[in-house]
């Protein structure tokens, strides 16, 4: 397929949370009580939300976000982020007190710890989110992940719905998904972790027929299409007709994997809305999930737009 041939410029509409990632990278982590020295520490743009956003914004979506920052200097600092990287911030709220922060910690093998301190991000509202929708003139994707109130997500999701978009959930941070948000979600893409909360103890793990076959029964259950992000191994995708597809990750060594799901998401989505067959979606995520893990920082590890655009092109070839 030539690169051409995609839609043109899809739009996504990302509803999510902002924060600033607040990373050491050290040897060890301290155990309770313990205080040991970092080997280095860097201040970034994080925020699951915008992360996605990021990625797709960098594969050449146009990309809206709908979210909320606070009233201090990282909210001035994440709106000239997005701005910046060519997102509509239009529909970022400034609410009173603090923005969302992540202080994270980062080990030689590149696996993090993560808190998130949600701030502003606890305060999207569901009325302002679902008005946002409708009032675009155009939208192919609705991205959500768990970082703001899931009924805010719920409505801009119905309100996608209304529209005729396809809703995109990341269910991250790992929790129980309300009712009605789960209604309204068409794609559901968990890590393993973040599955076993979804599923809960109706399909308990380490059945005969392996995780393959609950994946299927959860999206069979559920009316969800599903892709669980495997790490290092890859992911897995239930395709329409219940198949499963094993898609293996990009070898390679990482340094810091933070953000790499948000970096699968946000291809998978810009994948998606820009007519690639779901399976090459998945691809694209992968890929890019892949090369940021060989670099440090959330957003400051993704592919660059040339960058992104030289994996995007080995992906269409394919097709
Ligand atoms: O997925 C990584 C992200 O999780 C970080 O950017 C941090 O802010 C938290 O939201």
């Amino acid at each position: 397929m030539e690169a051409g041939s995609s839609r043109a410029q899809p739009t996504i509409v990302v509803v999510g949370s902002l924060n600033v990632d607040q990373i050491a990278y050290t040897s060890r982590v301290p155990a309770a009580g313990e205080t040991v020295m970092g080997d280095r520490y860097v201040m970034g743009f994080g925020g699951k939300g915008a992360n996605q956003a990021v990625m797709a914004r960098r594969l050449g979506a146009r990309v809206e976000f709908v979210g909320a920052l606070g009233d201090d200097v990282f909210a001035d600092m994440s709106i000239d982020n997005m701005a910046g990287q060519g997102i509509d911030t239009r529909y970022i709220a400034r609410v009173p007190g603090s923005s969302g922060v992540a202080p994270i910690w980062v080990e030689p093998d590149g696996t993090n710890r993560i808190i998130v301190v949600a701030g502003a991000n606890d305060r999207v509202d569901p009325e302002t989110a679902a008005g946002a929708i409708r009032a675009l003139e155009a939208v192919e994707i609705v991205v959500g992940q768990l970082e703001i109130p899931q009924a805010a997500t719920a409505a801009a999701f119905a309100a996608a719905r209304e529209r005729g978009a396809a809703t995109v959930l990341n269910p991250a941070p790992a929790a129980p998904l309300e009712p009605a948000l789960l209604a309204v979600t068409d794609w559901l893409i968990p890590n393993e972790t973040e599955f076993e909360i979804l599923v809960g103890e109706d399909d308990v793990g380490d059945s005969e027929d392996g995780d393959a076959d609950r994946y299927r029964r959860f999206a069979g259950r559920t009316g969800t299409r599903l892709v669980v992000t495997l790490g290092g191994d890859g992911a897995l995708l239930i395709a329409a007709d219940g198949s499963t597809e094993r898609i293996p990750a990009t070898p390679v060594t990482p340094v810091d994997t933070t953000g790499a799901g948000d970096a699968f998401v946000g291809a998978f989505a810009y994948g998606l809305a820009a007519g690639l067959p779901e399976l090459e979606a998945v691809r694209l995520g992968i890929a890019l999930a892949g090369d940021s893990v060989t670099k440090p920082g959330t957003q400051s590890s993704f592919a660059t737009p040339e960058q992104a655009a030289v994996l995007l092109g080995a992906i269409l070839a394919r097709i």
